[in-house]
C-alpha cells in the first residue's frame, strides 16, 4: 500500500505529518511523490484562515478525479478542522479523523489490525524527519488563551505540556545521531508546564545536553514572556538568538478586542529588555491587519509600532473570520482591497528595517549551520545563530557542519558570504 500526506499549516502540523508517516509506514504503507500512485491520501487540515480551508474545497475536483483513476483510494482529512467544515468535509473525504487520535489510524483502515506498543501514546512514535540535521520537537500543543480570532484553542484543545524527561530523551537522541538545530514547538511554548518543570527549567535542561548543537523555540506570548526568562536566553549557549513574540495589532484598543492581555507600550519595553539581553537577537511577529473595525488611525499606530520595534521578520495577513471564535460575531467591515494595502505597507516596511538589521554583519565572521547546495550553482546555503538565511560559494562536503563565514553583502531575506 503506498500513500502521500498534504499537510497544510504552521511547523506544528509538519511535525504532526511526520508522526503520522511513522504510523503508516510500521503498517507497511510506503510513501509515494505522484498522488496518482498513492492508496491513501492524508489531508493534515490548517483553519487559521479561510484561505486555508478554501485551498482544500478547491481541490475537491482533483481528489474526485484520483478516485476515478484508482476505486481503492481512500482520502482522509486529519488536522486543525472547525465543526463546521466538518459537516462539509464529510462529503468529500472518506474518514475525518480527530488529530489527538491518530494513533488510532491503523485501527480505523483496518479493524482487524492491532495497534503496535509503540503508537499507544502520540508523542512517543518517533517521527519520520524530513532533514538529517534539522528537527522539530513539540513540547506542549493546544491553547488555553481564546484571542478573540483564533480557531486554534477549538482546533487542537487546551494546553498538554508534555513530560519533561520524554523531551530531553527525544533531543538527547537527536544530538546523538548527528541533528545540529532543534526547534521547539508549541502555540504558547513559555507557558510549558508539567509537574514541577516549567519552560524556563525545561530550556536550561535542553541547554545542559552534551553536543555542538543549536536550539529554537516558538511560538511566545507576550503575556508569559517574563523577565526572568530573558534574563536566562544570554547564558544559555545553544540557544539560538531569534525570538519570535507576536504582536498582532499596534493599537491598544484592538489588543484589547483581540483578548491579548499586554499593550503596545509594554510590546515595546519587552523589544527593549530583549534586545539588552541580545544585542544580536533577531525578532519576529505576527501580525492581524483589518481586525473588525480597525480604522486607519488604529493601523497607523501598527505602522508606528514596526517602525520602532525594527523586525527582522513578521508574518502579515488579513484578518479572516472564523467560525467559534468571538470575534466572528463582529462585523468583518474592512475590506479586503484595504487588507492587502494595509498588508502591503507593512512589508514595505519590515524590508526596510530587515535590510537595516542585516548591515550590521557585514564584515563580520559569523558562525553558520550549512543546511544544503543552494539553486544557485556551485554555492551552499545555511542559516546564522540568529536564524538569519545565508548563502555562499563552496564546493565543499560540509553540509550539517558548523563553519565560520566572513559576510560580503546583505539583502533583506539573505546574507551572504565567503568560507574562511
Ligand atoms: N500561538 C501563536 C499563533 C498561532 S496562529 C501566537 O499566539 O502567536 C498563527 C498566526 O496566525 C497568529 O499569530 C495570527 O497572526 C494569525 N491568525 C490567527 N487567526 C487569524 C485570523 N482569524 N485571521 C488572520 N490571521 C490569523
Ligand atoms: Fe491563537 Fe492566541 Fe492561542 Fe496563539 S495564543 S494559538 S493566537 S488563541
Ligand atoms: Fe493552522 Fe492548526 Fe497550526 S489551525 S496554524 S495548523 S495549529
Amino acid at each position: 500500500m503506498k500513500y502521500s500526506i498534504w499537510t497544510f499549516g504552521c511547523q506544528m502540523n509538519e511535525s504532526d505529518s511526520q508522526r503520522i508517516a511513522t504510523i503508516l509506514e510500521k503498517q507497511n504503507y510506503k510513501p509515494v511523490r505522484r498522488d496518482e500512485e498513492a492508496d491513501l491520501i492524508i489531508v493534515n487540515a490548517c483553519s487559521v484562515r479561510q484561505s486555508a480551508i478554501d485551498r482544500i474545497y478547491g481541490k475537491v475536483k482533483y481528489f474526485n478525479q484520483l478516485k476515478i483513476k484508482n476505486s481503492k483510494l481512500k482520502i482522509i482529512l486529519t488536522g486543525c478542522v472547525l465543526d463546521q467544515d466538518k459537516e462539509k468535509m464529510a462529503e468529500i473525504f472518506d474518514q475525518i479523523i480527530d488529530i489527538s487520535k491518530i494513533n488510532k489510524l491503523p485501527v480505523l483502515l483496518d479493524s482487524k489490525i492491532k495497534i503496535d506498543k509503540s503508537l499507544e501514546n502520540y508523542f512517543h512514535i518517533k517521527p519520520k524527519y524530513e532533514s538529517k540535521i534539522e528537527a522539530y520537537v513539540p513540547i506542549m500543543t493546544g491553547c488555553n488563551n481564546f484571542c478573540s480570532y483564533c480557531v486554534v484553542p477549538y482546533t487542537r484543545g487546551r494546553e498538554i505540556s508534555r513530560p519533561a524527561s520524554e523531551i530531553i530523551n527525544e533531543i538527547t537522541n537527536l544530538v546523538k545521531n548527528g541533528y545540529k538545530k532543534i526547534t521547539l514547538l508549541g502555540q504558547n511554548v513559555n507557558s510549558y508546564k508539567n509537574k514541577e518543570i516549567d519552560f524556563l527549567n525545561l530550556i536550561k535542561l535542553i541547554n545542559n545536553i552534551p553536543g555542538n548543537f543549536w536550539f529554537s523555540f516558538l511560538t511566545n506570548h507576550p503575556k508569559d514572556m517574563s523577565d526572568e526568562l530573558i534574563m536566562v536566553l544570554p547564558n544559555l549557549e545553544k540557544f539560538c538568538h531569534c525570538v519570535h513574540l507576536p504582536l498582532q495589532s499596534g493599537n491598544n484598543k484592538i489588543l484589547k478586542e483581540m483578548n491579548r492581555h499586554y499593550t503596545c507600550s509594554q510590546y515595546l519595553s519587552l523589544v527593549q529588555k530583549i534586545r539588552k539581553a541580545l544585542p544580536d537577537v533577531s525578532l519576529s511577529t505576527d501580525i492581524i491587519v483589518g481586525f473588525p473595525g480597525e480604522t486607519k488611525k488604529q493601523f497607523s499606530d501598527t505602522v508606528g509600532i514596526i517602525k520602532k520595534a525594527k523586525f527582522d521578520m513578521a508574518y502579515i495577513a488579513g484578518y479572516s473570520p472564523r467560525s467559534q471564535t468571538t470575534a466572528y460575531k463582529l462585523k468583518d467591515n474592512v475590506p479586503r482591497e484595504e487588507k492587502i494595502k494595509r498588508q502591503k505597507a507593512l512589508n514595505q516596511i519590515l524590508a526596510k528595517t530587515a535590510l537595516s538589521n542585516n548591515k550590521k554583519y557585514i564584515g563580520k565572521v559569523i558562525e553558520a549551520l550549512v543546511k544544503g547546495k543552494s539553486k544557485k550553482k556551485g554555492m551552499l546555503y545555511g542559516e546564522t545563530k540568529t536564524l538569519k538565511n545565508l548563502e555562499f560559494k563552496s564546493n565543499k562536503n560540509i553540509v550539517g557542519k558548523f563553519v565560520k563565514i566572513k559576510i560580503t553583502k546583505v539583502a533583506s531575506w539573505s546574507i551572504y558570504g565567503e568560507l574562511v
